[in-house]
């Protein structure tokens, strides 16, 4: 019998009951050392021991690396500790500016603009782009910051509309769009959204078939590459380069990207839109997470482009990262483990359920190997898996720790 009297305690009581008898309960892991090839984990009883890391998405080793932690203690000094405003009052400083011509130059659009996060920049674009008549249409397995930024639009934008197409099935997105473009209430922009890097199953968005399913139907396409950045085409710009969509071509463009800066660009926090000039420019005149939240810490900001910079210097990292990709693919599947083939850092083992998932990511621990399991709903139920993912600070002695762990499974 529950000791609680409200509703939600009572409620809350049962679902992190069922959660701990059903072995889906997560515990948080504290490290005590900076993100890298290996890190320090604290365990429950206090003590701490050093383990290889293949669940994070410092896909270059440039969480860690000094000049980025460098570029972040110089702007702290300079600038202080705080922006204490947001961006269109007095909030937006030197390394914010440097930091979106930087993220410019590298992706190939003639603007962008930063946020706290992927997750509130694609937060920020679907409710102030869209307008009534307009209709968004998202792959299933799209990433969450998608699925929630789409469904809050018809909330602050009235009569903008939803629907999901089947994972990658261009067949299904034409469908759609035929239902779109005949919908009567359709009668503004059609926005086809997308990951590029689908970051639960490792794969990537067909971008030119995508392009010209747009074009056909003058959609506008808008695609979230935060897993490709530093990681996808040659020189780590995403998948937009691996597929030779870099700047205008014949088939045409991406129309607006979203990424992220905690993932492979240095790995803190922080995401961005990047478009268009007018793109930028109706964001800072209309979008809510950007008018009443305050812009990302300058000292982050900095770090951030001082990474970006060093992705453009240094494409021999994105090699590196390649080359450790295929090595740990080829060798996963030589252990006996189901891997697709994919040019992307991200190796899920799909293993069923929630429980065996966590189970296995414990036994790998206890190997010296940090490997999170994934479960429901984080991924569909009876979809679980461990996610596996390299990064160019791996040597091939990491590797070959991590497969024999896996071997002992
Ligand atoms: C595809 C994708 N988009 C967005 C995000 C969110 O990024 P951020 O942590 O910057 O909000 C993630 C992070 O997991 C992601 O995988």
């Amino acid at each position: 019998m529950s000791s609680y009297t409200h509703p939600f305690e009572i409620r809350t009581e049962e679902t992190l009951r069922m959660l701990s008898d059903t072995g889906q309960y997560k515990t948080l892991q504290v490290l005590e050392s900076p993100m890298d090839a290996s890190v320090r984990i604290r365990h429950s009883d206090g003590s701490s021991r050093q383990v290889l890391c293949f669940c994070s998405n410092n896909y270059l080793g440039l969480a860690n690396e000094p000049r980025v932690v460098e570029a972040g203690i110089a702007a702290l000094r300079k600038y202080g500790a705080g922006t204490a405003s947001v961006r269109f009052i007095c909030g937006t400083f030197e390394p914010h500016e440097h930091l979106e011509h930087t993220i410019a130059e590298y992706m190939g659009t003639s603007s962008s603009y930063s946020f706290v996060s992927c997750w509130t920049a694609t937060e920020a674009l679907f409710p102030t782009f869209c307008e009534a008549g307009d209709i968004i249409i998202s792959d299933e397995l799209n990433h969450a910051c998608i699925i929630d930024a789409i469904r809050l639009t018809p909330i602050i934008k009235k009569g903008v509309k939803k629907t999901v197409y089947k994972h990658a099935d261009m067949q299904s997105l034409r469908d759609r769009l035929r239902e779109a473009a005949s919908d009567p209430e359709v009668t503004g922009q059609i926005w086809v959204v997308t990951d590029g890097v689908f970051s639960m199953e490792g794969d990537i968005a067909n971008l030119p078939a995508l392009r010209h399913l747009c074009d056909e139907f003058n959609a506008m396409l808008v695609v979230d590459d935060s897993h490709g950045h530093g990681v996808m085409g040659r020189t780590g710009r995403g998948t937009h380069e691996h597929y030779g969509l870099i700047g205008r071509n014949d088939i045409g463009n991406v129309d607006v990207f979203t990424g992220t800066l905690g993932k492979a660009l240095g790995g803190a926090a922080g995401g961005f839109i990047a478009g268009t000039n007018e793109m930028t420019d109706l964001l800072i005149q209309r979008a809510r997470p950007t008018l009443f939240s305050n812009a990302l810490p300058v000292t982050v900001a900095a770090s951030a482009a001082k990474a970006i910079e060093i992705v453009m210097d240094e494409p021999e990292r994105v090699t590196r990262l390649k080359n450790n990709v295929e090595t740990a693919r080829e060798k996963i599947a030589r252990a006996g483990f189901e891997v697709i083939s994919s040019p992307t850092a991200i190796c899920p083992i799909i293993v069923g359920e929630t429980a065996q998932a966590i189970r296995m990511s414990k036994r790998l621990l206890e190997l010296g190997v940090f490997v999170i399991g994934f479960g429901y709903p984080v991924v569909p139920e009876g979809t679980a898996r461990l996610r596996i993912q390299l990064s160019a600070a791996h040597t091939d002695e990491h590797i070959s720790t991590l497969v024999d762990a896996l071997k002992k499974l």
